[in-house]
């Protein structure tokens, strides 16, 4: 059995997640942390033999990773239930295919199979922190159906993501059936009330991906942050992750690929997170967080709503 080694470390840096995050073009990492003993396989862009599957490509996420795992030579196949809102729509080595996790055939047909597949799981809940969730399965449901979809295809390396609030809400005790806690405000955390439901069935997503015999990687990022790269990220192996520290979209989605032709935390539970905390950046606000996930979440809602007519009206 696997010990659980209670280590955090910082990554190292390797010349691919430092390009990737000068493709991004926000940020020039310094050549003094490039390993010399790091002995890139391929050039940018060349084609790397992978294939990466990346289910939830319109999440934040994605914007980023997209182009990383394009400039790594990967092939990517983008599954979302709005294809036409992934942020690139072009490029030789990339596939936009339409898919719904609850649609177990949806994620079927963007697989082909085999050891040089990897599925890249980012989707996650879309939520308004102010309203109540107290039950939902969209992660329990929709990653048993991912399961079933790569075993059909013959899959084997599954990457999901969770989040490192879930380890709050376990604290907490906070179940489905919980009364509303007196005097929590939103600033205090009352969120993590809300969003029970969703943070629960994280939890329980997380069990059945060990559960499942897949090659599997667990990664669960602290607060993303729509920032340019900072290359800070730390991890936490298979043990919980400090409280109130942010990560940068570019730096997790650089995280996750360089696991993608490594065996290093197949197994494991990753924490992904930086010394950054929450109050060290300017943009944590929680009412201005609110208004662009309530923004989002509208137009989501609309689109799939339009979606659906239109569907209606070809039929
Ligand atoms: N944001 C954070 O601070 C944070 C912190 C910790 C962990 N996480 C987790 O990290 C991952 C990436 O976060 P993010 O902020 O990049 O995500 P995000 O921007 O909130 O996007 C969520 C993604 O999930 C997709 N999705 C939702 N329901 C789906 C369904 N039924 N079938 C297929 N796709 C579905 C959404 O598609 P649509 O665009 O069509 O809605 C979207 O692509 C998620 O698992 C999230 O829960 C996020």
């Amino acid at each position: 059995m696997k010990t659980f080694i209670a280590r955090t470390l910082r990554v190292r840096q390797t010349p691919n997640v430092l390009f990737a995050a000068l493709m991004t073009g926000l940020l020039a990492f310094s050549a003094s942390v490039m390993d010399s003993t790091t002995v890139r396989a391929h050039e940018p862009g060349e084609p790397s033999g992978k294939r990466v599957v990346i289910i939830g490509a319109t999440a934040r996420t994605a914007n980023y990773m997209i182009p990383q795992a394009l400039w790594r030579g990967h092939e990517v196949v983008a599954v979302a239930r709005r294809p036409y809102r992934v942020r690139i729509q072009k490029h030789p080595r990339l596939t936009i295919v339409k898919g719904d996790v609850y649609d177990q055939a949806s994620i079927e047909a963007a697989l082909s199979g085999g050891d040089n597949e990897i599925v890249i799981s980012i989707y996650g809940p879309r939520v308004d922190p102010t309203i109540e969730i107290p039950e939902t399965d969209l992660m329990s449901q929709g990653t048993t159906n991912i399961i079933n979809a790569m075993k059909a295809k013959g899959n084997r390396r599954l990457f999901v993501t969770t989040s490192t609030a879930m380890q709050e809400v376990v604290r907490r005790g906070y179940k489905a059936d919980t009364p509303k806690p007196e005097g929590v405000t939103a600033a205090s955390g009352l969120w993590f009330y809300n969003l029970r439901g969703p943070y629960n069935d994280m939890l329980k997503m997380e069990g059945i991906v060990k559960e499942s015999g897949l090659d599997f990687i667990i990664f669960r990022p602290a607060q993303l942050m729509e920032e340019p790269p900072r290359g800070n990220f730390l991890l936490t192996v298979n043990t919980e992750t400090p409280n109130r520290r942010v990560i940068m979209y570019p730096d997790f989605a650089a995280v996750m690929l360089e696991q993608v032709s490594s065996n290093q935390y197949i197994g494991d539970t990753i924490g992904v997170y930086s010394n950054t905390s929450m109050d060290d950046v300017e943009n944590v606000d929680f009412d201005t967080a609110v208004r662009k996930l309530r923004a989002m979440k509208a137009e989501v809602d609309a689109d799939l709503a339009a979606d659906a007519a239109a569907e209606r009206d070809a039929e």
